[in-house]
C-alpha cells in the first residue's frame, strides 16, 4: 500500500515541528536588554514571544497549535490568534479556550548574562 501526498498539503509535523527536528542555539542578547515581557523575538523567519514564567525564560512560538494561525499580542491580558480567536495565557502559553492546547515552548537559558534559546533550525 502506498501513501500519496497531495501537492500543497503540509503535515501536522511540518506545521508544529517535531521533537526530533534539529535545534540550534541562538544568543538572544544580554538579559538586561529585555525589561518588558512578553518581548517579541525573531529568529530567522520564525517569530516568538520571550516570556518569563514559573520555570524561568522561554520562547513561545507565535504559530497557533490549533491550525497554524498567527498568535498576536494586542496588549490585552491574553495573546489572541488571528485564525479563530483562541486566547493564550502570556507566561505559560496555555489556551484559555481549550486547556489541552498550548503554545509551543522552547528552552531559554542564562549563559554569561545572555539569554540563549534552543529553537528549531528553520
Ligand atoms: S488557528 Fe489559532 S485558533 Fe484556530
Amino acid at each position: 500500500m502506498t501513501t500519496e501526498r497531495r501537492r500543497g498539503t503540509v503535515t501536522l509535523r511540518q506545521v508544529s515541528g517535531s521533537a526530533r527536528s534539529r535545534k540550534v542555539r541562538v544568543d538572544l542578547g544580554a538579559e538586561s536588554a529585555f525589561d518588558t515581557f512578553p518581548a517579541p523575538v525573531k529568529v530567522g523567519d520564525a517569530s516568538y514571544f520571550l516570556v518569563r514564567g514559573r520555570d524561568g525564560y522561554k520562547l513561545l512560538s507565535t504559530i497557533c497549535p490549533h491550525q497554524g494561525g498567527q498568535i498576536e499580542d494586542e496588549g490585552d491580558e491574553l495573546f489572541v490568534c488571528d485564525g479563530h480567536g483562541w486566547q493564550y495565557e502570556k507566561t505559560e502559553g496555555t489556551c484559555a479556550n481549550r486547556p489541552d492546547f498550548r503554545m509551543k515552548a522552547f528552552l531559554v537559558t542564562l549563559q554569561n548574562d545572555h539569554l540563549v534559546a534552543l529553537v528549531p533550525d528553520e
